[in-house]
């Protein structure tokens, strides 16, 4: 198994571009299921997590060719089920539930089960659904789901569940009558999603609102799009920048989906100055504590609270990190503290008292956005730090030791060293 090696201290500058957005393109991938066709997806990162949707739809009998690119064509869809060995691999996998339904009036996809951050049920999603008309069953681990005809309905969430509102959106694109989400997630990949489907020919309205409006079509036809920047990699990087005290120029950023992070970042003490599509993140003085209470969008990102607080492990002063939207979504703190941090969790609340350095050590990822936050101390950290589990990282960030070497990190991937440090 790999793992990543950092030889920290050394500061990032340069120029660095950000590569498309994995939660944007896994939505968009999935709604191709509801048209047949030739659909070209363009601005795709190379992922784990991508690849793990092109299997998805390949198995339910797309033929896909490309990477970056994608040429998927769905006219020969045959199958309908999503199965649990590729489910259990990516949550993100049941984004074809609403798809299926919609086209095929039937579904068979696993049931995700829990992952390393929380339980994160399925419930909305599904009683969503079954508001649309939909009959579901959960059969030997799988959700089953059967309708005639979908019908647009007024629908309140529980919670502005992301995966749900996409599901859904999905779903009522192809529903009789008028769909009306209501509590619905506002992120900015949502609106991403609903511009892809508005190309197909739907009629939605209201996307990056809490109200959204789906006024259901007979049928969609193919897509050709490309998918917006990653803001979470755009996040990370920008993080580098503040973590090593250097001078980077972030291309292809989504500034105007960064607006939190931003906030969060200048008030730490980097300075960020602020273009149309790239953002130049400097720090010359010492970084200060900051509280953040992580939420939906417009609200500071739960995908980017390891990796600022590995930044705020830093700073002259306490910080305070709520996690409001995943229970379990401090397991980097055990791995942090191993590197010097002085972190004390009491439920949802981190309380991260600065440190004035962090030292190497061997870590270990447990989860994909855990991952980058100890890649990030490791380059602040003095001395060496290898990060292993590294299938995480390589779910969702591309190439990204690749572009912290090319700003000037002493940083590689190898294969896992048997013991200790040499
Ligand atoms: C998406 C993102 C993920 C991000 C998260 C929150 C993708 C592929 N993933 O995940 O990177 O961290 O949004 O911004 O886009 N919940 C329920 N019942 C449901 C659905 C959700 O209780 O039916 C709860 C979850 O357990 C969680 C919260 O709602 O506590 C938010 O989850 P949700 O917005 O659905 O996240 P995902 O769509 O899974």
């Amino acid at each position: 198994m790999d793992c990543i090696v950092i030889e920290g201290g050394k500061q990032l500058n340069g120029e660095v571009r950000v590569s498309g957005s994995k939660n944007a393109a896994l939505c968009i991938m999935a709604a191709t299921v509801l048209a047949p066709g030739y659909h070209t997806i363009a601005g795709l990162p190379m992922l784990r997590d991508i690849t793990t949707m092109r299997r998805i739809l390949e198995h339910l009998g797309a033929l896909v060719n490309g990477t970056d690119q994608m040429c998927i064509q769905t006219e020969t869809l045959t199958g309908v089920e999503a199965p649990y060995d590729l489910v259990r691999t990516m949550r993100a996998s049941f984004l074809v539930l609403g798809p299926l339904l919609a086209r095929f009036g039937r579904a068979r996809v696993s049931l995700p089960g829990g992952c390393a951050i929380g339980v994160r049920p399925v419930d909305i999603h599904l009683k969503a659904l079954a508001a649309l008309g939909a009959d579901i069953a959960i059969e030997q681990g799988y959700v089953v789901a059967t309708c005639k005809k979908l019908r647009g309905t007024t629908i309140l969430l529980d919670a502005p569940t992301v995966g749900g509102t996409e599901n859904i959106m999905m779903a009522a694109c192809l529903a009789d009558g008028t769909t009306v989400i209501q509590n619905a997630a506002r992120e900015p990949e949502i609106v991403e999603l609903a511009n892809a489907l508005r190309m197909m020919g739907a009629e939605i309205q209201g996307d990056g609102t809490h109200t959204i409006v789906i006024h259901g079509v007979r049928e969609l036809r193919p897509m050709n799009y490309t998918v917006m920047p990653d803001r979470v990699e755009a996040g990370t990087l920008m993080i580098a920048a503040g973590i090593t005290a250097g001078d980077v120029i972030i291309t292809n950023c989504p500034v105007h989906t960064l607006t939190a992070t931003i906030e969060k970042l200048s008030e730490a003490g980097c300075s960020v100055e602020v273009g149309d599509s790239r953002v130049r993140v400097t720090r010359r003085g010492a970084l200060h504590p900051v509280e953040i209470t992580t939420a939906p969008y417009p609200g500071f990102p739960t995908d980017m609270q390891a990796q600022i607080m590995a930044l705020l492990t830093l700073a002259e002063g306490t910080s305070l990190i709520r996690e409001t939207i995943f229970e379990n979504r401090f397991i980097h703190v055990a791995e942090l503290d191993r590197m010097g941090a002085r972190i004390k969790v009491e439920r949802d609340l981190a309380i991260v008292m600065g440190v004035p350095y962090l030292t190497g050590a061997r870590v270990m990822a447990t989860d994909l956005r855990a991952s980058a936050s100890l890649i990030l101390a490791g380059l602040a950290a003095q001395g060496t730090t290898v990060v292993s589990r590294v299938y995480h990282l390589d779910r969702g960030y591309d190439g990204l030791e690749k572009k912290l070497q090319h700003l000037g990190a002493s940083i590689w991937r190898q294969k896992e060293p048997a013991q200790g440090l040499h």
